[in-house]
């Protein structure tokens, strides 16, 4: 930490340009790979104006009079901050500020906004503009490709941090559409699903790209220069028109284990029909490391991104281009028509023809659910169904099927994907009216564990053997202490350093959890027991003696990827007395006290550096690194329900294969650990012992 801060210290006041890092958040299940709205209503059956308003793993909720704003069009926003007396939000192409949840003032921004915002919470977000210019007119704009904005609430001004502008001044004369459809998040890496048509300048030719650019989250402000790109074009792209485009990302097993990574389309053919294709690509996160390679090695396969834009080529300088570095904004961009070879396409079920919006929510573990929501100009005509193979959907179901009400035949609206309580919720466009279809989140959970860590933000309760969605009010405590499980014994009761401190556990039944998932953290008071194993209804680790006293021995099984799962605990009736050697108290003191002289004089030569060099922008980035390591420091208080904004654990995308999934804490999560609670590193069970595949 405060190693940390000398070095932040040096590289503002010695002014080397570097990047800091705004907070990755932490996603709730429902939102974690993707963001599907920022606002949603808190009670949709009966409808209030309370609503809910998630941004980048924080949920507030606030009440907004329906003298503000339409429901469809509340619905609609897109979020940037949380605050309830100065929320944040563009709509209808422009910036907003809801004020004291009253009235909404227009900010100041010089263009226009698309609806295409990812929020990263702090008040900044990323905006990529639509461009539609099929006559290759020269807009009055330059727009860039990539904006990083930051909100700013008191002066209600928004405001461009980072760029990727145009090449040159005539960029205009190639592009003649360019937007983002989608996105994916991944951990620290977030993926942009672009759909773009761009000719030579002067001709009349069109060539249809799909794009994923791929930017690391972890670069903070500086994530568009960390960007790479693959594209592709198909021979159905010159007669079809890409109408919709969506990334799908499959957890859990699947047919072919090659095709996790997805993107479905739906495309308009000549003869005005519609189909759906799925283009699936092998393992999308090799190839964008294959591409930054190949970059740094200037290869002539690679142009940069700009330049292929205008059809002219910018090779690759050979240069240390790492991945995720951030040096100027060269995007490196690769033409895979020839690697991805893994896609296919088809008619989907016959449900096709005359598709007007797709929507995708798929889950991870435990949930592993797909569903995919293929709306139609109708309501009635709409069907939601499971996912369940590349060429399979079953469990289709209409909404004549939920909805009996007839008035409805006849709406037309959206759907929004809601997410307490979670479903699809359907807004008539006209008559406001609104219809909520639930997603079921319980019955699939098949353990009191899983039920309760997983489901009690849907509202799910284990009742005889089941998990079932309960209404009632619920005390959180009495649901996750002592409840799927209890310690029935521990020994030995005394710890002595100077005695073996092998501590067993035995419970009244055996815990059956995922180790590649769930971690079990052992404590006494401060004290942690680690290299557990288990055996059945036992369990043994051995005691780390840090601090003296009498405790109870605490239990607990955590999820930390997500936001919203609950810690599930037992506690034991015994306490167990710790004696620690007086000897390491006087050590830990001399530590103490020798960390708090360095830190005195840190603080001096801090102010003093900054007094005399620091100018005013390197003074407001030390605020806002600080105010975010604030922000993390709460994370041991973390418990299910609250939110707390936190490093996102940093995890490869392997992670979500569940099949590859290790427990190993990677580098950062041990630091963070180590650095908040003082957890060592095997405490975290070994894979190859508990690891259990999922099937
Ligand atoms: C909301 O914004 C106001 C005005 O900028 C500020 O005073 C207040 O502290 C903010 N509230 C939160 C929760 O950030
Ligand atoms: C918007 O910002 C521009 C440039 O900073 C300034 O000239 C203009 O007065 C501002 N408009 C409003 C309404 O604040
Ligand atoms: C998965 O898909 C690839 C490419 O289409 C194919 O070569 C392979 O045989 C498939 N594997 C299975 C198990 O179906
Ligand atoms: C439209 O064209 C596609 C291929 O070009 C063909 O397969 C399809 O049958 C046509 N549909 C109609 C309704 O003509
Ligand atoms: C693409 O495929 C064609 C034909 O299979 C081959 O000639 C060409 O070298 C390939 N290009 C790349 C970049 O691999
Ligand atoms: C720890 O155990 C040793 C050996 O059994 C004993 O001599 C000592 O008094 C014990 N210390 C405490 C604090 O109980
Ligand atoms: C673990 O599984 C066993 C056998 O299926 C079951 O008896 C026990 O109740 C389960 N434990 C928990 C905590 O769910
Ligand atoms: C962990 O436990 C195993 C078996 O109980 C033992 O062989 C091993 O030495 C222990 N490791 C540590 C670091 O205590």
């Amino acid at each position: 930490m405060f190693i940390k801060l000398l070095i932040w210290i040096f590289q503002f006041c010695l002014l080397i340009p570097k990047a800091y890092s705004f907070s990755t958040p932490k996603h709730d299940i429902a939102f974690y790979y993707k963001t599907h709205a920022s606002v949603f209503l808190t009670n949709p059956n009966h409808r209030t104006t309370s609503y809910g308003i998630y941004v980048a793993g924080q949920t507030i909720t606030i009440d907004i009079p329906a003298s503000v704003d339409a429901l469809s069009n509340i619905l609609n926003w897109k979020v940037v901050n949380i605050n309830k007396t100065r929320l944040m939000f563009v709509h209808n192409k422009k910036a907003q500020i809801l004020i004291n949840q009253q009235r909404i003032n227009q900010m100041n921004y010089s263009g226009d906004l698309s609806d295409s915002i990812i929020a990263f919470g702090d008040n900044e977000a990323l905006h990529v503009p639509t461009i539609f210019n099929p006559s290759l007119t020269a807009p009055v704009h330059k727009w860039n490709y990539l904006e990083l904005l930051y909100f700013d609430d008191s002066n209600e001004k928004v405001s461009v941090k980072r760029s990727l502008p145009w090449l040159k001044d005539d960029d205009w004369k190639s592009i003649r559409e360019w937007k983002m459809t989608d996105y994916i998040h991944f951990d620290n890496k977030l993926y942009l699903a672009i759909h773009r048509s761009i000719s030579q300048a002067d001709s009349q030719s069109v060539t249809q790209e799909m794009s994923i650019i791929r930017l690391c989250l972890d670069k903070g402000i500086e994530l568009i220069s960390s960007a790479v790109e693959v594209h592709f074009t198909r021979p159905e792209f010159n007669t079809n028109q890409i109408t919709d485009l969506i990334f799908v990302f499959i957890f859990g097993s699947w047919g072919n284990e090659t095709s996790h990574y997805q993107l479905h389309t739906t495309q308009l053919q000549p003869n005005n029909t519609q189909i759906y294709h799925i283009y699936y690509f092998r393992d999308i996160v090799s190839l964008f490391e294959e591409t930054v390679n190949e970059c740094a090695s200037g290869s002539d396969n690679i142009n940069s991104l700009r330049y292929h834009l205008r059809s002219e080529v910018g090779k690759c300088k050979t240069i240390s281009y790492k991945s995720c570095s951030t040096k100027e904004n060269i995007v490196p961009s690769r033409n895979v028509n020839n690697l991805t070879g893994e896609y296919t396409f088809h008619d989907l079920a016959g449900l096709t023809p005359s598709i007007h919006k797709i929507q995708f929510v798929t889950l991870s573990y435990p949930h592993f659910k797909r569903t995919i929501l293929m709306q139609k100009k109708l309501l009635i005509l709409t069907s939601f169904c499971e996912y369940y193979s590349l060429f399979t959907l079953k469990q289709c179901l209409k909404p004549k099927q939920i909805i009996w009400n007839w008035r409805f035949v006849s709406f037309q609206g959206d759907f929004y994907i809601n997410k307490h309580p979670f479903g699809f919720n359907y807004v008539g466009k006209k008559t406001y009216e609104n219809y909520f279809i639930p997603i079921e989140m319980c019955s699939h959970l098949k353990t009191c564990t899983q039920c309760i860590m997983y489901g009690l933000y849907f509202d799910c309760i284990w009742s005889n053997s089941m998990c079932t969605r309960g209404d009632q009010p619920k005390n959180k405590a009495t649901l996750t202490v002592d409840h799927c499980f209890k310690i029935s014994k521990i020994s030995p009761l005394i710890f002595n350093s100077s005695l073996p401190t092998i501590l067993t556990i035995e419970f009244d039944q055996s815990l059956n959890f995922t180790a590649s998932q769930e971690q079990l953290v052992i404590q006494a008071g401060d004290n942690h027991c680690t290299n557990i194993t288990m055996n059945g209804p036992f369990i043994i680790c051995s005691m780390h003696l840090t601090k003296s006293g009498q405790f109870k021995i605490d239990v607990s099984l955590r999820n930390d990827r997500y936001a919203d799962t609950s810690i599930i605990s037992a506690v034991s009736n015994d306490e167990v007395h710790i004696f620690v050697p007086d000897s390491e108290y006087d050590f830990t003191f001399i530590v103490i006290f020798i960390l708090f002289l360095l830190m005195i004089l840190v603080i001096i030569s801090f102010i003093l550096i900054v007094h005399t060099k620091c100018n005013n922008e390197y003074l407001n980035r030390f605020k806002k690194f600080s105010r975010t390591r604030k922000a993390n420091r709460f994370i041991g208080a973390q418990s299910a329900i609250t939110r707390v904004r936190s490093k996102i654990l940093s995890s490869t995308m392997n992670t979500l294969t569940d099949s590859t999934v290790t427990n190993a804490p990677s580098s950062k999560q041990v630091s963070r650990w180590s650095s908040m609670r003082s957890v060592p590193d095997h405490l975290y069970l070994s894979k190859q012992l508990y690891s259990s595949r999922l099937k």
